[in-house]
């Protein structure tokens, strides 16, 4: 039957006037050379190459994970619009999946800039052979991918600690855990409000609303149209499904919302609001009142960024911080990172006391460097240097990103590691080009 779904796919993707939704949902394996390497252990490290290896892959990542990631790895492998076979990789024994990662390409908004950044996901080693440097042979060839694509910053939604070791680094807010009990929330204020589901008919809304709330943060997650019927149409199923409601008021379309259906802790986790006035957030609190009850969750988590206008009621309420966990992130070459942000750093520049700075402003990494030319205050270019370099600025490679990312000031940093040693006039530079930012990622699967 799915050799069928599949053999189906590759003859409408050889019609050359498909419509583009089904151009998202062909999968082809075509277009990539799997790429294949025989370890000296025997053992053999591939990227997917045929419908089997997927269906021994949703089979590997359910018994490791569950039947809700089992559907996830179906669905991303199908249906989403970045994924490619090429970034699906598998470790094998004979026929046998024994490890697994995946790259899933996202887009970041770094204030008037993209970052492109790959993602890496549904890490996992089979029992039997854990400990044996497998994943550190997985790492290897993602850190190829990451490179040879172009890809700035790779995050990881990781287990604590394990991706030090491969030069991740804590540097995004992630999983936010403020919480509401239901007799905080007082009754509606306007029963004028409709709320139903969302569908793809209401993409475009979705997308102005979306990117109007994500205009708050200096860092967001760029939602293409795909990605929303991603969303609507296949994330239903797999353990990151959430339903999108829409408010309306006259049947105009107002708000939105984004509840998941599993996800950390017993309450109802709100995981998205689009921007509200005090009525409508205060109408829309009372609704997820009656939803938490009906659905018997004892309170209402929200994994929403801590200006969210719904947030920003709730706390009024009396919502608390319960803490929350933290995107893992790795640079991939901070030369091109910075290349990439340059006109940000020009811009943060200008009405500063460096405006018209003009000179090398060298960050030492400690195993190599980096070096900035600017002149007039424009940025000229940003070279790598291959060896560490005397210089007022040191930072470890690791705190690269969360400084670069504003999730953790110059001061901060120096004050938690003592190598983070950056002297005299640069502290001011360095505050000037790496203000602390507001960050919060929506998902995109
Ligand atoms: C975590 C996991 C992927 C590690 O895979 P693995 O193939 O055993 O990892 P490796 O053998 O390549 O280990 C690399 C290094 O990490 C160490 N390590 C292994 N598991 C570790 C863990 N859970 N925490 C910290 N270090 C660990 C190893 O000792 C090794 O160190 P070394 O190279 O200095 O000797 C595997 O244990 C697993 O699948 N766990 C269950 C699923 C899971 O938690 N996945 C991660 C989801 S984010």
């Amino acid at each position: 039957m799915l050799k069928l779904a599949f053999l189906a796919r590759s003859v409408l993707f050889s019609i050359p006037d498909l419509h583009h939704k089904d151009l998202t949902t062909v999968l082809n394996f075509q277009n990539f050379t799997p790429y294949r390497r025989e370890l000296d252990n025997g053992f053999v490290l591939t990227s997917i190459a045929n419908p089997e290896d997927i269906e021994r892959l949703v089979e590997f990542n359910g018994t490791s994970f569950g039947p809700g990631e089992a559907s996830m790895t179906r669905a991303l492998i199908t249906h989403h619009p970045s994924s490619r076979p090429d970034y699906w990789l598998i470790l094998k024994d004979q026929d046998r999946i024994i490890a697994s990662v995946v790259l899933i390409p996202w887009e970041w908004r770094y204030e008037e800039t993209v970052l492109k950044c790959g993602e890496m996901g549904i890490v996992s080693t089979a029992a039997a052979y854990r400990n044996r440097g497998l994943m550190r042979v997985l790492d290897a060839r993602f850190k190829e991918l990451l490179h040879k694509d172009g890809f700035h910053l790779s995050p990881i939604q990781g287990i604590p600690y394990f991706y030090r070791q491969f030069d991740y680094e804590y540097a995004l807010p992630l999983e936010a855990q403020w919480r509401i009990e239901l007799w905080q929330i007082p009754a509606p204020a306007d029963t004028a409000i409709m709320f139903r589901k969302a569908t793809v008919e209401d993409i475009p809304m979705l997308q102005q609303l979306h990117a109007v709330a994500s205009q708050r943060q200096n860092i967001s997650t760029i939602r293409s149209a795909e990605i929303w019927r991603y969303l609507l149409e296949h994330s239903p199923g797999t353990g990151t499904e959430a339903d999108t409601w829409l408010l309306e008021r006259n049947q105009q379309i107002i708000a939105y919302c984004r509840i998941h259906k599993e996800g950390f802790g017993e309450g109802l986790i709100v995981s998205e609001a689009s921007r509200l006035d005090h009525q409508t957030a205060d109408s829309l609190l009372a609704w997820l009142k009656s939803v938490a009850i009906e659905r018997g969750k004892p309170y209402i988590r929200f994994n929403l960024p801590v200006m969210s206008d719904l947030l920003t009621l709730a706390r009024a309420y009396g919502a608390v911080d319960g803490g929350g966990y933290q995107w893992q992130i790795h640079v991939v070459d901070p030369a091109r990172l910075l290349r990439q942000i340059g006109p940000v750093l020009e811009r943060r520049l200008v009405g500063s006391p460096f405006a018209t700075l003009t000179q090398s402003v060298v960050i030492n990494l400690y195993r190599n460097a980096v070096a900035l030319s600017f002149e007039q205050g424009q940025l000229r270019s940003v070279e790598a240097l291959n060896r560490p370099t005397d210089s007022p600025i040191n930072l470890p490679p690791n705190l690269l990103a969360p400084l670069v990312l504003g999730f953790r000031s110059r001061s901060e940093l120096a004050e938690g590691y003592p190598d983070a040693r950056i002297y005299g006039s640069a502290c001011a530079l360095i505050d000037t080009l790496f203000p602390p930012m507001q960050a919060f990622l929506d998902t995109i699967y």
